[in-house]
């Protein structure tokens, strides 16, 4: 089972957050169903969210983020590891009045995962830039709560269609996305070489 012990970059970069190595036994199949101790509740984003953020992204993101192929095709980057280029888009997700588009999913009185929006009033097509929940968290459907949170947000923000984006080798973005009601518009392939 993956475990934050399990994740060396070949950047060998501190991260810019703390991150804590999860206990095997909050990661295996059978704990992942365990009774939580708190009904979970999802809420508005706080600053001091911030840092639990980044960690669960750091940890969900490993196996499907564009960062993390593009590091283990090319190695280090500019002395950066792929989290550090993953986690800057956390920032951005919260910067100023994003902020307020950002909701936490919080169990056992910790925060156990989120989702972002960003909102365009020209446009009117709302965006869902990132989305994760821990692995010990997931399969309870309160990924679809949170996306269902999102939409409730970007239509009071008037937004007209929502748009959200997924990796191929991410088969659960695919089919939670299609089974809530998005319709696929386009692929996109990243290309990418060295200068
Ligand atoms: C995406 C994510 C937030 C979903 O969270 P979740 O709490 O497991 O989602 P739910 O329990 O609401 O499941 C919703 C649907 O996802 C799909 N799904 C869940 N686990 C799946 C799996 N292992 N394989 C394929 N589909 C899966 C199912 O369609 C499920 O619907 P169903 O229960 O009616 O079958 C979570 O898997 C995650 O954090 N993944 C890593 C980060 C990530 O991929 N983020 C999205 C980037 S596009």
């Amino acid at each position: 089972m993956r475990s934050f012990a399990g994740m060396a970059s070949p950047c060998h970069i501190d991260l810019p957050v703390r991150v804590r190595t999860w206990q095997s036994s909050t990661h295996d199949k059978n704990s992942r169903y365990r009774a939580m101790q708190t009904e979970p509740v999802i809420r508005e984003y706080h600053p001091d969210d911030l840092p639990a953020l980044k960690r669960i992204t750091a940890f969900c993101f490993e196996p499907v983020s564009i960062d993390r192929n593009i590091e283990a095709r090319f190695g280090c980057i500019g002395g950066r590891d792929w989290r550090w280029r993953k986690l800057r888009h956390i920032d951005d997700d919260v910067a100023g009045d994003r902020a307020r588009g950002v909701f936490v999913l919080q169990a056992d009185d910790q925060v156990v995962g989120y989702i972002t929006t960003r909102v365009d009033r020209e446009s009117r097509i709302g965006g869902i830039p990132n989305l994760a929940i821990l692995p010990a968290y997931q399969g309870r459907g309160l990924g679809k709560q949170l996306i269902q949170t999102a939409l409730d947000y970007l239509r009071a923000q008037n937004m007209e269609c929502a748009k959200i984006e997924t990796l191929v080798q991410n088969e659960v973005g695919a089919s939670l996305y299609v089974n809530m009601g998005f319709e696929e518009v386009a692929r996109q392939i990243h290309y990418l070489m060295r200068l």
